[in-house]
C-alpha cells in the first residue's frame, strides 16, 4: 500500500469514527447504546491517561530506586554520614562485577547499568535452577555485583546483593562480610512484601542486629548458617553459625536460612569468596 493510499484509508477510518460519534451523541440519554458507548470511551481515555503516566513515571522510578540502593550500600558499608554526601560516600566503595561460575571480575562492563533483575529474566544472562533451588529463585543471574571497601588498598568489607523468597514475597538484601569471606558485618533487607508484624520484622533494626559477628561458612567453607526456630543456646558450640527465629514467622526465617546458604554456596558467591580472601590472605 503506498503512503498516499495510507493516509487516504486513515482518513476515512477518522471520518466513520467521528461519524459514529455523532451519531451516538444524537441518541436519547436513556439509551442503553449511548450509556454504553460513553463508558466505552471514558474507559478508553483512561486506560490511555494511566498509561501514558505509568510510561513517562518510569524513568523516575528507576531512578529513585538506584538511588535507595546506593543508600542502602552506603549504609551496610557503616560509611554513611551527614556529614559526608551519599556521592562522596558512594565513590569511596568500588563496584564490581563478579562471574559466579568462575568466581572472577567481569571486565568492560558497565556495573551500574546491570541489573541482576532482568538478568535473571533473560535465559541468555541466567542459569535455570531445575534440580536444587532452595531459595526459589527459578534463574540465577550468571554475573552479580558486589561492592568492595578498601582502607588504603586493604580489603576491609565485601558487600554481596542476596535474594529469595520469603512466604508472601522475594526479600531483596545486601551481606556485608568481613575480608575472611565468611562473618558477617552487618545484614539488611531492603525490599520484602512479608506481613507487617511478623515476616516483616525480617528488615527491623532488632533482628538485624543479631547478625553482625554469625559465621556463616565452616572451616571447609561449607555454608552453616541456620535460622533457628526459637532461641539459640548462646553456650552451644555451633552458636557462631545460629540466629534467633522470628517469633511467628518460622517460614520467613527459613527463607533467610535457605538464600543465605544459596547464595553463599557453590552457585553463588562461594567461588568469589574462596578466591577473594585467599588472594587477600595471600
Ligand atoms: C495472616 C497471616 C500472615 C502471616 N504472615 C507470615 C509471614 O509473613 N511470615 C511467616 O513466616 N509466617 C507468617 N504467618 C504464619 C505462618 O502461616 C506460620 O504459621 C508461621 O510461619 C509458623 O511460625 P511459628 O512456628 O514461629 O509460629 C502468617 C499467618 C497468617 C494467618
Amino acid at each position: 500500500m503506498s503512503a498516499d493510499s495510507r493516509s487516504q484509508a486513515a482518513g476515512a477510518g477518522l471520518t466513520g469514527l467521528v461519524a459514529w460519534i455523532k451519531a451516538v451523541f444524537r441518541l436519547p440519554n436513556d439509551d442503553p447504546r449511548k450509556t454504553l458507548a460513553v463508558a466505552l470511551v471514558l474507559c478508553l481515555a483512561c486506560s490511555m491517561v494511566v498509561s501514558a503516566t505509568a510510561v513517562s513515571l518510569r524513568p523516575l522510578q528507576e531512578r529513585k530506586a538506584a538511588l535507595a540502593l546506593k543508600s542502602e550500600i552506603v549504609k551496610v558499608a557503616g560509611l554513611g554520614s551527614a556529614e559526608v554526601g551519599l556521592d562522596a560516600a558512594f565513590a569511596q566503595i568500588e563496584t564490581r562485577l563478579v562471574d559466579l561460575d568462575s568466581g572472577s571480575f567481569v571486565e568492560g562492563v558497565d556495573v551500574l547499568s546491570y541489573s541482576y533483575r532482568d538478568a535473571a529474566k533473560d535465559s541468555s544472562a541466567s542459569t535455570a535452577l531445575d534440580d536444587a533451588d532452595p531459595a526459589g529463585l527459578s534463574r540465577r543471574p550468571d554475573r552479580m555485583p558486589v561492592y568492595l571497601v578498601r582502607d588504603a588498598g586493604q580489603l576491609e568489607t565485601i558487600i554481596l546483593p542476596i535474594y529469595g523468597a520469603g512466604l508472601w514475597s522475594t526479600m531483596h538484601g545486601l551481606l556485608a562480610l568481613a575480608p575472611d569471606g565468611r562473618t558477617v558485618k552487618s545484614l539488611t533487607f531492603y525490599e520484602q512484601r512479608e506481613t507487617a508484624g511478623l515476616g516483616s520484622e525480617v528488615a527491623g533494626e532488632s533482628w538485624l542486629s543479631e547478625w553482625p559477628g554469625k559465621v556463616l561458612l565452616d572451616a571447609s567453607g561449607e555454608p552453616v548458617i541456620e535460622v533457628v526456630k526459637g532461641t539459640v543456646d548462646a553456650s552451644a558450640a555451633n552458636a557462631q553459625h545460629r540466629v534467633d527465629g522470628l517469633s511467628g514467622a518460622t517460614l520467613t526465617s527459613n527463607g533467610v536460612t535457605n538464600l543465605m546458604r544459596f547464595w553463599l554456596g557453590p552457585q553463588g558467591y562461594g567461588p568469589f569468596l574462596a578466591t577473594v580472601s585467599g588472594r587477600e590472605r595471600g
